[in-house]
């Protein structure tokens, strides 16, 4: 299970994990999106962020509930975590791992993208600061390992986290 900020590389380090190990990828965004018939700026726009957080819920709810969804890598969206309800749901996926990145690493990718409902304000460079600065704790807290992406490439990324994740699969046998 991946979690971070917007514009991390959730998707594209998961797509490679997921390549890499041979088991199938869900982010979660596409799921709701899939569900809904529109895009997350749509559902945004129409029915607002707590219609959009109550989704996330929803998908998580039914992941959980799978027989599945612990043989798959899955990434979350970035604010899947804030939701205090979400943390158990979350924590029993599996391994949990933040990407963590840097205000400017996370700045240059999200800079001009017009897909992220919540960055399309009049500072978006505040915004990401403050939202960052509420959710960092929050990811610390529900995630069991944190990777700095800051100069690794996407293919070193993702074997970093399979070898957390088989030591925390490992350790987890152990006890
Ligand atoms: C959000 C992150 C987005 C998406 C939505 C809200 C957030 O996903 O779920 O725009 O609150 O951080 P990514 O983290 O995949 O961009």
């Amino acid at each position: 299970m991946l979690i971070g900020f917007m514009g991390t590389g959730k998707t594209a380090i998961g797509r490679e994990i997921s390549k890499k190990i041979g088991i199938p990828f869900v982010d979660t965004d596409r799921l709701i999106e899939e569900r809904e018939g529109k895009t997350i700026s749509e559902i945004f726009e129409d029915e607002g962020e707590p219609y959009f957080r109550s989704l996330e819920t929803v998908v998580l709810t039914e992941m959980t509930a799978a027989d599945d969804a612990h043989r798959a890598v899955i990434s979350l969206g970035g604010g899947t975590p804030i939701t205090e309800g979400n943390h158990e749901l979350i924590r029993s996926l599996g391994c949990v791992v933040w990407l963590k990145t840097s205000l400017g690493e996370t700045l240059e990718r999200v800079s001009g993208n017009t897909s992220r409902p919540l960055l399309q304000c009049d500072n978006p460079t505040e915004k990401v600061k403050a939202l960052m600065n509420s959710r960092f704790p929050i990811y610390e807290e529900v995630s069991h390992y944190a990777i700095k992406t800051t100069d690794l490439s996407i293919s070193e990324l993702a074997s970093g986290i399979i070898d957390s994740a088989s030591y925390h699969f490992s350790s987890i046998d152990n006890t």
